[in-house]
């Protein structure tokens, strides 16, 4: 196949969730949030080109329309999405290219609207900042699946035509709707990596109904994603075990974040070992895997939910049908899965395992990723770093 041409479903895909540069979109719908009025500058770090290297870059937002809210970001979370889109990997982004969504901030203003949030607040934002608001989806919670194609937080098509600029910047304007309530006395740092992170783990877990105490959950990659799905899937009683290509990660697995096993993925014989053991596996790995390897460590009618974004997936017919295995996708969640998934790692005691750093580092931190040297989420201190 031709590498550049795309297929119905590569274009698909990109209309539903990374990107929307042809977006019906454009100006077209109404998901009218405010007017396109600046409302002052806005300090970010942009990436220019695909080199992908981020340096200081002003911009305007926004003014805050009737039911948006403006916050302060405090704190932004570093997923690979951001490595993924600054570098270009998917072959249009737009630059400048503002990244970072997993926002935690302190609403400075709201609109004259707005229900659910009041000035001084803690507010989480996610993967998008608007939706349709009328489709099925909308209506069910499931915004992320909107069939106009939900408006992503960065490098994303807004309604009035620009392109959305993400967390890695001082402040941010979304309808309330998209912002989410951090949970009492939760730490807004460790919040920050739950509105991407957390929420893609945890919608496949429950949609395939990996919370039932006692069943064998595997894990693969233990990055950002990884070490949630690790965490969650304790609390919710079940026998996780950790794929990983890096033997330093061990110790910290079985110890510091509580799972029950931990296999290095080359090793073939402890992979042989664990044929047909696994109710659940759950890919967040930032590289490709073998899919056929993984189905087989699957028992009968077993579940493999793929989170990462591989260079393909591919698997012999025979690793599916023998065993009546299920193979499946999942993007980020719904406004609704969302607030719970903050709810239930609030009273679950639930926290990520960060590491803080200043905006400055913010070149090392996403090179650091590429060689999965983090452990297990950078988080950046907006608020005291970027002036
Ligand atoms: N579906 C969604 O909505 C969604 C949302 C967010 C992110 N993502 C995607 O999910 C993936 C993980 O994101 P993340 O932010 O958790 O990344 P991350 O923190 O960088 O962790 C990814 C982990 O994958 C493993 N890995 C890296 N290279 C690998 C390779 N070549 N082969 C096998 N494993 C490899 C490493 O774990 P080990 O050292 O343990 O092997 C690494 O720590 C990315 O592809 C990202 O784009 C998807
Ligand atoms: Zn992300
Ligand atoms: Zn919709």
């Amino acid at each position: 196949m031709d590498k550049h041409k795309k297929t119905d479903a590569m274009q698909l895909a990109d209309r539903l969730f990374l990107t929307h540069p042809y977006s019906p979109l454009s100006g077209s719908v109404n998901m009218d949030s405010g007017t396109a009025i600046a409302n002052g500058e806005c300090l970010g770090w942009a990436a220019r080109d695909p080199s992908g290297i981020l340096s200081p870059y002003k911009f305007s937002r926004r003014a805050v329309g009737s039911n948006d809210v403006s916050l302060d970001i405090a704190y932004c979370g570093v997923c690979y999405a951001d490595v993924f889109w600054t570098r270009n990997k998917h072959g249009h982004s737009n630059y400048p290219l503002v990244p970072g969504h997993e926002i935690v901030g302190i609403i400075k203003e709201v609109g004259s609207n707005v229900q659910r949030f009041k000035v001084g607040d803690y507010v989480g934002v996610g993967t998008y900042v608007n939706s349709c608001r009328e489709c099925q989806y909308c209506d069910d919670g499931l915004e992320v699946h909107c069939s106009k194609g939900p408006i992503l937080t960065f490098d994303g098509i807004d309604v009035d035509g620009t392109i959305t600029k993400g967390g890695y910047s001082s402040y941010i304007v979304v309808h309330e709707r998209y912002c989410f309530r951090i949970p009492e006395s939760y730490p807004p740092e460790l919040a920050a990596p739950l509105l991407c992170a957390g929420i893609t783990v945890y919608t496949p877990m429950i949609r395939h109904s990996m919370n039932q105490p006692g069943k064998s959950f595997g894990v693969i990659g233990l990055g950002g994603l990884g070490h949630l799905a690790v965490k969650i899937g304790k609390a919710f009683g079940l026998k996780v075990t950790v794929f990983s290509t890096s033997i330093s990660k061990k110790e910290e697995a079985l110890t510091l974040l509580g799972a029950d096993n931990f296999v290095v993925s080359s090793d073939e014989q402890q992979m042989k070992a664990l044929c047909n053991s696994f109710d659940f596996i759950l890919d967040t790995a930032s590289g490709d895997i073998s899919f056929d390897l993984y189905l087989s460590l699957l028992k009968t009618a077993g579940v493999l939910v793929l989170v990462g974004f591989p260079s393909e997936v591919k698997f012999s017919p025979g690793s599916l049908n023998l065993g009546a295995k299920t193979i499946s996708g999942s993007v980020t969640g719904g406004t609704k899965q969302t607030q719970e998934m903050l709810d239930f790692c609030a009273s679950n005691k639930i926290y990520p395992n960060i590491e803080v750093i200043p905006i400055q580092y913010a070149n090392e931190a996403l090179e650091r990723m590429i060689k999965k040297d983090v452990k297990y989420r950078f988080v950046i201190d907006v608020a005291n770093s970027l002036k």
